[in-house]
């Protein structure tokens, strides 16, 4: 039997945060083998803003080493990189033809990126597009993303709509595979934000490759609130419900019983376990990562992985031109 088809990437840029991992990477991992999952690192989404280009090859290879690091394994799962794959780009070029300029811009995170800037690039604007490409290419029945990428996922369900009725039958409508708690982790700093490996401050998020020391340092300055309750309400404790939700997620145990646990017991007591629960959670991944990284494997796997990918696209993008008439 067939299995379901999964698609979702992340970009190489900044350090990937614990927000990344919660809300992305461990659904990435949960359905791996349940499902015949490609899991790209989105390098053309990166340069949409200015990348250093020596900065940005050893990105691609981090990301990658993270990817194996946190449980996904490439024999399973096809590990490769946008770029290596031209169908994404040639895609996303049809794609261009078939969205309007509408829609693209009502996107919000094309909004915030480029809200106060003189200087947006063009591609910063069609990126939904593209990633429309990334996903139906391999028509994907479902995306792992956080809830930031809800929106980008309707309008990707939208063009594929468009498409089918105008040429016919050909692409998959993708659904959303999205967490009920967790699909929006929040900034430590300010719990108004999500936390993003692209906040200029580092104080906002616990890094994948944080040291213990800094892990603690960072959850001791995390803010909470005036009152002492270890209790969930996201509108009237907003950075403490986020920090429970980080809990919950990261020690695998329900609000509720963590709640009970805390009873009586101030945000010191809390904040110092959960600091030593994510680097329980993270040292194993991070004493992989140092492997993977030093291991000289991972150009060999992504060049695997980029065969595969091909293998999978070309007869998407071969029907697609045949209903287009190129
Ligand atoms: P970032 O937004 O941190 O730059 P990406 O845009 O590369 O990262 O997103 C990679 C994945 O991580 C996406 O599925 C995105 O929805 C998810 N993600 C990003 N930030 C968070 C967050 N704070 N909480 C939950 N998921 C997140
Ligand atoms: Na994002």
């Amino acid at each position: 039997i067939q299995k379901t088809r999964v698609f979702s990437g992340i970009q190489p840029t900044g350090q990937i945060t614990l927000g990344n991992y919660l809300g992305a990477l461990k659904q990435f991992v949960n359905v791996q083998h349940t499902s015949d999952a490609f899991y790209c690192v989105v390098d053309l989404h990166a340069i949409t803003v200015p990348q250093d280009p020596k900065q940005l090859r050893e990105r691609i290879l981090d990301l990658t080493s993270l990817y194996i690091a946190v449980g996904l394994d490439p024999t399973q799962s096809t590990l490769f990189v946008q770029s290596d794959v031209a169908e994404h780009s040639e895609l996303g070029w049809i794609l261009q033809c078939v969205a309007h300029m509408g829609e693209l811009s009502r996107m919000t995170q094309y909004k915030e990126k480029s809200d106060g800037k003189d200087s947006v690039t063009v591609g910063l604007f069609t990126y939904p597009t593209l990633m429309a490409a990334d996903i139906l290419l391999y028509q994907s029945s479902f995306v792992p993303v956080g809830d930031d990428q809800k929106q980008h996922l309707e309008l990707t369900r939208d063009i594929a709509e468009r498409f089918n009725a105008r040429f016919g039958k050909t692409f998959t409508l993708p659904e959303v595979l999205m967490l009920k708690q967790g699909a929006r982790i929040m900034s430590l700093d300010d719990p108004s934000n999500k936390m993003s490996k692209s906040n200029p401050n580092p104080q906002s998020r616990i890094e994948m490759l944080d040291p213990p020391d800094l892990i603690r340092k960072k959850m001791s300055r995390a803010v909470t609130d005036s009152d002492r309750e270890v209790r969930y309400d996201p509108k009237l404790k907003p950075a403490v419900s986020n920090l429970l939700t980080i809990y919950s997620l990261s020690a695998n145990k329900s609000i509720e019983e963590i709640e009970h646990d805390y009873q009586g017991k101030g945000y010191g007591d809390f904040k110092k376990d959960l600091a030593e629960i994510l680097v329980a959670m993270l040292d194993p991944i991070q004493k992989r990562y140092a492997e993977v990284r030093n291991s000289g494997e991972i150009e060999g796997i992504l060049a695997r992985g980029a065969e595969r990918a091909r293998i999978a696209a070309k007869p998407t993008l071969d029907l697609v031109k045949r209903q287009v008439g190129l």
